[in-house]
């Protein structure tokens, strides 16, 4: 007796053990009525049919321990010798594990002190609200940190020596199409209006756990830019900008297109469609370039993304917005060429996202908050 009570502790220790149910599979013919005299005959209750499978009977024996560490002898076990019962089988726990994302809470912490706010990451945190972390962190923890991946900004520039970007920066995925050479640097003017391109940058690929700022969504990945907005843009200067290194850069990621004013029906000329079926053909050394276009901000206008030739392109990945509350934003452009959605900014009251901004204008800011 202690001998096997010794291998009953052994068992559940360490964790192999099967644990024996009173619940039995069995296969007999002959009808519900004979299944019902063959577990009579032993002691059982016949629980019925097993789902759709014929012949085979739910059979539950209450005088038998549950979740027994080893299937006990006694009487109800002559079943299984009976001529008349083709098999028999004592059903035994399985364990199963639910398939959900689990977070590694000692992971989760980055010391960029925009860290907190960016609640779209953190929805399973308690006393945080949003509808879904988009399983960020859970790609984070397999390993997809944008590592080895690059990526450009097609835009109006961007500060490679942000400090946020810096470590980031890649110049050989960068260009300044507008001034013919290969530093994409904005233009800062009075007007200020050149920030667009860092702050896509920043969402892509700010450098993670650096004390400063954001957490890039692709951590790890190689950004550049390609400053081709702050000019005139022809169908050429299109072309080359998605044409720079198809062999190096993996994506690129364009947050414009043709006016959102619901008037325009406009899309890429002669030389841009040549450039974004090559890529797709030829780049990324024959896997095809990744274009990522944003689907528009015309909702207001009424203008539809099914007039704007880019993001509707079959060659484009085109991706839409959702607010905090998982609304449809007051800009959004609804079009079926929509691959993906995202958060994005919202109502007053609802939370925005987070990006770098123009680095010099943030210490500006923050004066300007202080005197307030
Ligand atoms: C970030 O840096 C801190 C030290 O400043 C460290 O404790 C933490 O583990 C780091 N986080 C990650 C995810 O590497």
């Amino acid at each position: 007796m202690t001998a096997l009570l010794l291998v009953v502790v052994l068992a559940v220790v360490s964790g192999h053990g099967d644990f024996f149910t009173n619940h039995w599979a069995v296969r007999i013919t002959g009808g519900h009525r004979q299944a019902d005299r063959i577990a009579a005959k032993y002691g059982y209750m016949n629980f019925g049919q097993i789902g759709s499978l014929e012949d085979h009977y739910h059979f539950h024996h209450s005088r038998v321990v549950r979740r027994a560490a080893f299937s006990l002898k006694g009487p109800h076990s002559f079943i299984h010798m009976d001529p008349e019962v083709e098999w028999a089988q004592q059903q035994v726990v399985k364990l199963r594990v639910k398939r959900y994302a689990q977070s590694d809470p000692s992971f989760t912490y980055f010391n960029d002190p925009k860290w907190s706010n960016m609640w779209y990451i953190h929805c399973n945190d308690k006393n945080s609200r949003c509808h879904s972390e988009m399983n960020i962190l859970a790609a984070w923890q397999r390993g997809y940190t944008g590592k080895n991946v690059v990526v450009t900004i097609l835009d109006d520039g961007i500060e490679r020596n942000h400090p946020d970007l810096a470590q980031n920066y890649d110049h050989l995925a960068s260009y300044d199409v507008n001034g013919n050479d290969h530093d994409p640097t904005p233009r800062y003017d009075s007007r200020n209006e050149n920030i667009h391109g860092t702050r896509c940058a920043g969402e892509v690929a700010a450098v993670a756990n650096n004390s400063h700022c954001t957490v890039g969504i692709a951590y790890n990945a190689h950004i550049g830019g390609i400053r081709m907005l702050d000019g005139d843009v022809t169908d050429l200067v299109e072309a080359k900008s998605l044409g720079i290194r198809p062999d190096y850069i993996d994506i690129y990621s364009a947050s414009w297109g043709p006016k959102d004013d619901g008037k325009t029906v406009d899309g890429p000329g002669l030389l841009t469609k040549q450039a974004l079926e090559q890529g797709i053909k030829k780049g990324r050394k024959g896997l095809g370039s990744i274009f990522v276009w944003a689907s528009g901000n015309g909702g207001l206008q009424g203008d539809h993304c099914s007039c704007d030739g880019y993001t509707s392109s079959i060659y484009t990945i085109s991706i839409s917005s959702t607010t905090e509350n998982g609304n449809k934003p007051w800009y959004l452009e609804v079009c079926s060429s929509i691959i993906a959605t995202t958060y994005s900014s919202g109502e007053f009251n609802e939370r925005n996202i987070v990006s770098t901004h123009k680095f010099h204008t943030r210490v500006l800011v923050s004066v300007a908050s202080q005197l307030r």
